[in-house]
């Protein structure tokens, strides 16, 4: 069994609902229990159950640092995990940590913080639960402004420029991925943009910002948008627009997963 999950590759045959594959077609969210909840921006559950499954173990710590509606955190409780979810907008935290205690599991962990994930200092907390480190971090940070999260200057979706998005969302990465435990995963959740006729790539930008730091590769995942109910209508005329221009339609976001490994940092 590996280090960092509780599979048992010889029991591979009988993991049918875990993916091995790079390009992932989810066409329903789970929308059980304290997940139906509607929150712009949110990521559908699968993708947590998916890389908690393969990243962690029961009663590892996972981090995320952009907890919005709590999903990760609802998975990883779910799942035997204790997690920590860090969110900038306080009611939306407080919304969240409501539906997590609904599930009721007094044997994990889940600690809802609001707070500017760029800055918090998260190691009181750790000293207070015990901790010196999680075991995997979840970002699905804002795909800079395309949803604007809140009207807080701290909110990276109102970050004025791609430089300066850049520079924050390396702020939360650095100060949170010095809490990973060594030879442990991180996983981004993020898609591109396009406006003003043309696309500015940030699945390239958000992975060049790991790489920097020295962080290792290990997947790149395309997952599919999937088609919100309601949107038939929109769907026609973006695919006339398309058409009738030079772009295509993003149908994609991806989902990439890094390793930090002290010894085969390389900082490029
Ligand atoms: C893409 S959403 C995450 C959605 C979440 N995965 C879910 O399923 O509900 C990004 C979240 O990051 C929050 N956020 C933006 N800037 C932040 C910051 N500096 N610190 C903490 N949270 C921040 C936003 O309020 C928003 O809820």
């Amino acid at each position: 069994m590996a280090k960092y999950n509780d599979l048992d590759p010889k029991k591979w045959k009988e993991y049918d609902d875990i993916y091995t594959d790079s390009l992932w077609i989810i066409n329903k969210r789970d929308n059980s229990g304290a997940h139906k909840f509607r929150y712009h921006g949110n990521f559908v559950p699968q993708i947590a159950y998916q890389l908690l499954s393969r990243y962690t173990k029961k009663g590892d710590w996972v981090l995320d640092p952009f907890m919005g509606s709590g999903t990760t955190l609802i998975e990883a409780q779910r799942m035997g995990r204790n997690s920590i979810g860090i969110e900038l907008q306080d009611i939306i935290a407080r919304e969240a940590e409501e539906r997590i205690k609904s599930e009721n599991k007094p044997d994990i962990n889940s600690i809802i913080i609001t707070g500017d994930s760029k800055k918090y200092d998260i190691s009181n907390k750790f000293k207070e639960l015990g901790i010196e480190s999680v075991q995997f971090i979840m970002y699905h940070p804002p795909y800079w402004d395309i949803i604007k999260f809140s009207d807080n200057n701290e909110d990276l979706s109102n970050c004025k420029t791609i430089d300066a998005f850049k520079e924050d969302f390396g702020k939360v990465i650095d100060n949170c991925n010095r809490f990973l435990e060594n030879g442990r995963y991180c996983g981004i959740v993020i898609g591109d943009k396009y406006a003003d006729s043309q696309i500015t790539p940030l699945g390239s930008i958000c992975m060049n910002l790991f790489l920097e730091r020295g962080l290792i590769l290990k997947a790149i995942i395309v997952k599919n948008f999937g088609n919100t109910e309601g949107k038939s209508n929109q769907q026609a005329i973006w695919r006339y627009r398309a058409m009738s221009a030079d772009y295509y339609v993003f149908k994609h976001e991806y989902i990439m997963v890094f390793k930090k490994d002290e010894k085969k940092k390389k900082v490029k």
